[in-house]
């Protein structure tokens, strides 16, 4: 059964805009006991990112026609390679909601994708809550949980494009559960103690190559099972996601520094040690890593690394020391940066087609091309 899409709040003319926030994951999602349900092996904790984010535009087509989706300015088609996870989630989506109005969409990153910056949890997020907004007319998160798209069902929805988006709906820091089967999954937000809103962290992304990376995060998944490291890693995680949760309460930085650090090298050694082996790491990271960690010890640098599955390293810092810390890798690097700090998750809007949302559009782009920090 199909349903019609709800036209009646969204005109032709009137376009619904959804920005979803990337997430640095502190404690890695890496490897599925499920790909298809993407059903992960372990928990992860991450924080929600505020500036690295994508902003989609969604709008309804006449029935009859075909989606049309433009990523970062170029129009691509549905047999394009780097759109295929894009077109899949729409019909994901069209498929489990039930609604067949075709959209038109376009999205645009405030940073490089494929680079190691989760651009497929921002992008796949705000695909997802934008189609949703656009289908159903809502134009405002509190009218889509009226109609009964919680956070969570969202979140949950952006999961099958993303398993790491889940994360991106929710502010400050949070815990995807895996439950203990693909259906108990679930996402929680870990409380700040003093209620006074999230600990005031830094993430200074440091863009060592925008280059696309050569094995996809989903092939190296379906790889961590092959290597002889997972199953210990499996067996540990759960007294490290205490201590990274226990650090986070006690807004410890040293300590939860010392464990995202030892979970990300953990983290590549089983991608490189599986068969096929992704090596994610360049050279110039491997030397960045040891200038972190020897600026570390001198008391100059007070940051942490994490990385993700690509060559950038991020530096966890407190937002107070994130613009000394960029200082510090620009005097001795000259590396483009992001500086990014905690976020509160997404944003829904409605908005107008007009020539000013197209030229916002274009000046996120021109954000994205030109990160002369
Ligand atoms: O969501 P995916 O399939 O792109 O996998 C993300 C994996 C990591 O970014 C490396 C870790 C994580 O938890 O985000």
């Amino acid at each position: 059964m199909t349903r019609e899409a709800q036209a009646s709040d969204v005109s032709e003319s009137e376009a619904v805009v959804a920005e979803v926030p990337s997430n640095i994951a502190l404690v890695k999602y890496w490897g599925k006991r499920d790909s298809l349900q993407q059903w992960p092996a372990n928990d992860s904790i991450s924080m929600t990112l505020s500036a690295a984010r994508t902003r989609t535009i969604a709008r309804l087509l006449p029935l009859g026609q075909v989606d049309q989706l433009t990523i970062n300015g170029h129009r691509v088609a549905a047999d394009d390679p780097s759109a295929q996870k894009a077109f899949k989630q729409l019909a994901y989506l069209r498929t489990t909601l039930g609604f067949d109005a075709p959209l038109a969409i376009q999205s645009s990153n405030t940073f490089p994708a494929d680079c190691g910056i989760a651009s497929s949890a921002s992008g796949l997020g705000a695909l997802t809550l934008a189609a949703i907004a656009a289908w159903t007319g809502q134009t405002s998160w509190d009218r889509l949980i009226g109609a009964g798209y919680t956070r969570e069902l969202i979140a949950a929805l952006a999961r099958r494009g993303s398993g790491s988006a889940c994360r991106s709906f929710f502010g400050g820091f949070v815990r995807w559960h895996a439950g203990h089967s693909p259906e108990t999954q679930s996402l929680s937000v870990l409380a700040s103690p003093d209620q006074s809103g999230p600990w005031e962290l830094s993430d200074v992304i440091v863009i060592i190559s925008d280059l696309r990376k050569a094995v996809t995060s989903t092939q190296a998944h379906a790889a961590a099972w092959s290597s002889p490291l997972f199953a210990p890693r499996l067996a540990g995680l759960d007294q490290r996601l205490k201590q990274v949760e226990a650090a986070i309460a006690a807004r410890n930085l040293q300590l939860l520094g010392d464990i995202i650090e030892s979970e990300a090298l953990e983290m590549h050694a089983v991608a490189m040690s599986a068969e096929p082996s992704a090596v994610y790491m360049s050279r110039e990271t491997s030397e960045f890593l040891a200038w972190v960690r020897a600026r570390r010890s001198e008391q100059r640098l007070p940051a942490w690394f994490t990385l993700d599955a690509g060559p950038n390293p991020h530096l966890i810092c407190t937002a107070e020391d994130a613009q000394r810390v960029a200082d510090l890798v620009h005097q001795d690097f000259g590396y483009r940066m992001i500086i990014d700090t905690v976020g509160t998750g997404p944003t829904l809007f409605a908005a107008q087609m007009t020539a000013n949302i197209q030229s916002e559009n274009r000046q996120m782009r021109a954000v994205a091309e030109d990160l002369s920090w």
